[in-house]
């Protein structure tokens, strides 16, 4: 039998239908970088699955009843609830979303000179390492370079380069590892329990904490229960419990695997690191039992953790990832192997060989989606991750020229999906035709957010 979403369909929202004419003038106008695109311009809108679930009514029922209370609200109390049955972290803090809880950690556990080892640091977190005067040091699994192969956990942190990184002279220097779950900057991939197990084992060894970035908890939960020998029979909240209880905390973006529009949350087991990340919330975020977030934002996320680890939702959503994996090959387009599921990463490197890194193959396929078909997704390839000199000119591509589709939450049936590859089929019959790309001006950090471009010819 087939999954289905253990849900139907109660309040929808309309999409923009546009045309092609339409679509060039408003990318023009955004300087060809769909971050600048008003959303009432965007089809079907993959850029990212971050606050763009759909609610349920459990949750829009909740946040009817949220307490607005400025200290010790019963929002507050749920919500503490729910985290507390999920992770055992002794302290929890609300903190209005995932890069409020980075800033807030690091801050207490990084100082300038030190470094940060990670599978790989998001975009948000590289930047929140590095405003401290810090190193982000990715240490990916040598699998997770092989883009086609089925190895199931290539999001794990290469054990051997982090014992020598932790054991070597730069030993000292280190001041935590943060294991992203799943591996967002590295091809969506999941991260195995024998991996974050030999992870602690070695943060023990050496006395360096060691943290989660659990904004996918639940995914990463639902593929070891799927792909780990040893844990086909648990539930995915057993083993996302194992996994929290394995790190000494935890930074959680909550507008992944709560289904929430926004929220987030930092754990901790240190009294000492608890207080001083408390007296930076309060300072900055707001009081210790809101942190930022509005009532119903508390109560929303307490229902949706609940939801999100319903056995029948995660196989539905991983499903419906596979089954636009299916289509998006058939249409002769490469993915990042095997299919994750929060997105899919297509190999625009391989679809289009005739577009140099300096010209940006993964930046082109994205905008040929929105102009065919007014579908928005980002480039994670040189355009992201390249070094450029001041004259804005690539000096250093990145290794692979992806795009990443991100699927929202409960958001997008199979229909949109099949038109999403239809689109994505239409433009692998003749790759010669898309328009190739040069950066007009971008700003020296998280440039891809702000960076205007300039279009040039198709070469075909
Ligand atoms: N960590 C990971 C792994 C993320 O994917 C994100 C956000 C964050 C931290 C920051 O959380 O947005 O609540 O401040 N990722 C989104 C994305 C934006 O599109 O992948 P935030």
């Amino acid at each position: 039998m087939k999954p289905f979403p253990p849900y139907r369909i109660q309040v929808v929202k309309d999409i923009p239908i546009t045309t092609r004419t339409e679509r060039a003038q408003a990318l023009a106008r955004a300087g060809y970088n769909a971050f600048n695109l008003p959303a009432d311009a965007v089809t079907i809108d993959l850029l990212t699955d971050s606050g763009t679930g759909a609610v349920s009514a459990a949750q829009e029922a909740a946040a009817a009843a949220a307490d607005r209370s400025y200290a010790g609200s019963a929002s507050y109390y749920r919500f503490r609830a729910a985290l507390d049955e999920l992770t055992g972290f002794e302290h929890v803090f609300p903190v209005h979303q995932g890069r409020a809880a980075e800033r807030v950690l690091f801050s207490a556990t990084l100082s300038a000179g030190r470094i940060s080892l990670s599978n790989t640091h998001f975009d948000t977190t590289r930047a929140n390492v590095e405003l401290l005067g810090c190193e982000a040091r990715d240490l990916p699994c040598p699998e997770a370079a092989d883009l086609d192969s089925d190895e199931p956990f290539k999001g794990d942190v290469d054990l051997d380069a982090l014992e020598r990184t932790l054991a070597g002279p730069e030993g000292d220097r280190v001041g935590q590892v943060l294991i992203t779950i799943t591996n967002n900057g590295g091809g969506g991939q999941p991260v195995s329990m024998a991996n974050l197990r030999a992870v602690r084992a070695l943060c023990d060894r050496y006395g360096v904490p060691f943290f989660l970035d659990a904004a996918r908890f639940a995914e990463n939960a639902w593929l070891v229960t799927r792909r780990e020998p040893g844990y086909g029979g648990h539930s995915p909240a057993e083993v996302a419990r194992e996994a929290f209880g394995l790190a000494d905390g935890c930074v959680a973006s909550l507008k992944k695997d709560a289904i929430a529009p926004m929220g987030a949350f930092l754990g901790v087991r240190d009294d000492e690191l608890a207080r001083r990340c408390e007296v930076n919330i309060i300072a900055t975020e707001g009081f210790r039992t809101y942190g930022g977030l509005a009532a119903h934002d508390l109560d929303r996320v307490a229902q949706g953790l609940r939801e999100v680890l319903d056995p029948n939702y995660l196989r539905a959503r991983a499903g419906e990832a596979e089954h636009l994996a299916g289509l998006v090959n058939e249409a002769g387009v490469d993915i990042v192997r095997p299919a994750g599921v929060h997105a899919l990463y297509l190999n625009a490197g391989r679809l289009l060989p005739h577009v140099p890194p300096h010209e940006f193959p993964g930046h082109s396929l994205a905008c040929e989606l929105y102009l065919a078909g007014g579908i928005r997704c980002v480039e994670l390839g040189s355009l992201y991750l390249g070094e450029f000199d001041e004259g804005h000119n690539l000096v250093s591509p990145a290794p692979f020229e992806l795009v990443r589709m991100a699927l929202p939450r409960r958001t997008y049936t199979r229909a949109h999906y099949e038109y999403v590859a239809d689109v994505l089929a239409d433009i692998a019959k003749h790759p010669e035709r898309v328009a190739r790309y040069r950066v007009a001006d971008a700003p020296p950090i998280l440039r891809h957010f702000k960076m205007t471009l300039e279009q040039l010819p198709a070469r075909g």
